[in-house]
């Protein structure tokens, strides 16, 4: 095996031409990421070269390169903010003492769980999206579809960096076992449920950027808390990447919106059937596509009650969203937060609040910040439909709807907050979720468009082109 050459292949400020170690422990994982690339990173497209942006350093300005690269060429780089000095763990029972640079002893099992199950979702999303190329509505969202898939793995490379400079051999197997676990897979899934789920289409490609995405950054944010100070600034770098992929979710939703409703209003018609003669996507179709990825992303926040949750706070190795804005003693001794449970009642039952320990429900505190940042967009799609005169608007679904995890798990609950029987739920199920002829209706409209400035029927351009490049520009050279 050739050696690398890494200032120049692995764009970095670890100082990685100078470390021997972490040259080694990289020299065995990065053929094996190539080769995970080749098998299960975006299908057919090795040989495109794509109009993709490359972290080169963290300069807010101009951290970014801009150009044309065949993906298997990427510079998959690793990036640290730049080190605050004198910070401190803000929070937990270590409050007060200095960030930790190395591993902390006692912390080390919990700290590497912490890592791998961030770690796990990276490659996962990449997998789940490796069909799509072959059905892009248009150059320019072919061309964030793969921004966002190496933009994953980049986050993979982040977090293995960690595996492989702070944990020794456990790490290195850590890091192995990332590219063995895969999406969907019956014996050696990945770790979380949403990323085990198929993303088939582009509408649920969106929607799973907008929604699961932002769920990445609320745990990016979380543990840029973190007192392990290596993990809290290369999770503040990444969240420099992460908003562009929700951006690509909202901005995406929101163009079928458009679409959808500039039909409606040519056809003057509200009836689903006739919308989708028209060729595309019906307003209740992409209401029931959002419950879906809602309350399945939700879900990823963990249980409502956990004890590991308190841990990792107390032991300041996970914080709050924005831990060091918020006004309190950051060690939450004594004070309680409100989570749902239902109550057995007749035929059905009732949701009713019970207050717990704060320390313990802290992932339903991260769910609840996350639910009322993915309102706002909610809310903008629905400016949309607004500005087009339609009298329809998209809403969240309640948090106990279609849970798996916690408490709500398996409860039946509408997505307006409604206990129903097992019967109902099962007799409406279809209103509420994607049905299978949703599915297929949504899926045999995805078809590639692959000519300059063209865009398939079912989705509107977008406002502007990437990097202040026009919407016609040559975004994906198919070669
Ligand atoms: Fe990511
Ligand atoms: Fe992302």
């Amino acid at each position: 095996m050739s050696a690398i050459n890494y200032s120049e292949k692995i764009p970095n400020n670890v100082n990685l031409s100078e470390d021997k170690t972490l040259q080694r422990a990289l020299e065995h994982w990065q053929p094996n990421y190539l080769q995970w690339w080749s098998d299960l990173g975006p299908d057919g497209s090795q040989n495109f070269d794509v109009y993709l942006r490359t972290a080169v350093s963290v300069e807010p300005q101009g951290w970014a390169q801009f150009g044309h690269v065949k993906m298997p060429d990427y510079r998959w780089g690793i990036f640290l903010n730049p080190k605050e000095e004198g910070r401190q763990v803000n929070f937990g029972e270590h409050k007060g003492e200095a960030a930790w640079q190395d591993v902390p002893g006692e912390h080390r099992a919990n700290l590497r769980r912490i890592i791998v199950t961030q770690g796990d979702t990276e490659p996962a999303s990449v997998e789940q999206q490796r069909h799509l190329g072959l059905t892009a509505p248009s150059q320019y969202d072919l061309r964030n579809l793969f921004q966002v898939n190496v933009e994953e793995g980049r986050h993979l490379w982040a977090m293995v960096y960690l595996l492989h400079k702070y944990f020794g051999r456990d790490g290195r197997e850590e890091a192995d076992a990332m590219l063995e676990r895969h999406s969907g897979d019956a014996d050696n899934p990945r770790i979380l449920g949403a990323f085990n789920e198929k993303t088939p289409d582009w509408l649920s490609f969106y929607m799973f950027t907008y929604f699961t995405d932002r769920d990445g950054k609320f745990q990016l944010c979380a543990l840029a808390e973190s007192g392990f100070d290596p993990l809290a600034r290369t999770t503040k770098f990444m969240l420099t990447e992460e908003a562009h992929h929700m951006f690509v979710g909202e901005s995406g939703v929101s163009r079928v919106i458009a679409r959808t409703c500039e039909v409606m209003n040519q056809l003057k018609t509200d009836d689903p059937a006739k919308i989708r003669a028209a060729g595309v996507i019906d307003l209740p179709t992409i209401q029931r596509y959002l419950n879906f990825h809602f309350s399945v992303t939700i879900d990823l926040f963990g249980a409502d009650e956990s004890s590991n949750a308190a841990i990792f706070y107390n032991s300041g190795l996970k914080g709050r969203f924005e831990e060091t804005k918020r006004e309190d003693d950051h060690r939450l001794h004594g004070r309680t937060y409100k989570v749902l449970g239902v109550e057995k009642a007749g035929s059905g039952g009732q949701l009713v609040e019970r207050e717990v320990p704060l320390l313990n429900a802290l992932n339903e505190v991260l769910r609840d910040d996350y639910i009322k940042d993915s309102i706002g967009g909610v809310n903008r799609w629905n400016k949309v439909i607004e500005k087009a005169g339609i009298p329809f608007r998209l809403v969240a679904p309640h948090k106990a709807f279609n849970r798996r995890i916690g408490t709500l798990a398996g409860a039946n609950v509408t997505p307006q907050g409604q206990v129903v029987s097992t019967e109902e739920w099962a007799a409406r199920h279809d209103d509420w979720l994607p049905s299978a002829e949703d599915r297929a209706f949504v899926a045999s409209l995805m078809g590639r468009v692959v000519d300059a400035g063209k865009f398939a029927n079912w989705i509107a351009p977008p406002v502007m082109g990437i990097n202040r490049q026009p919407i016609d520009f040559d975004y994906v050279r198919f070669n």
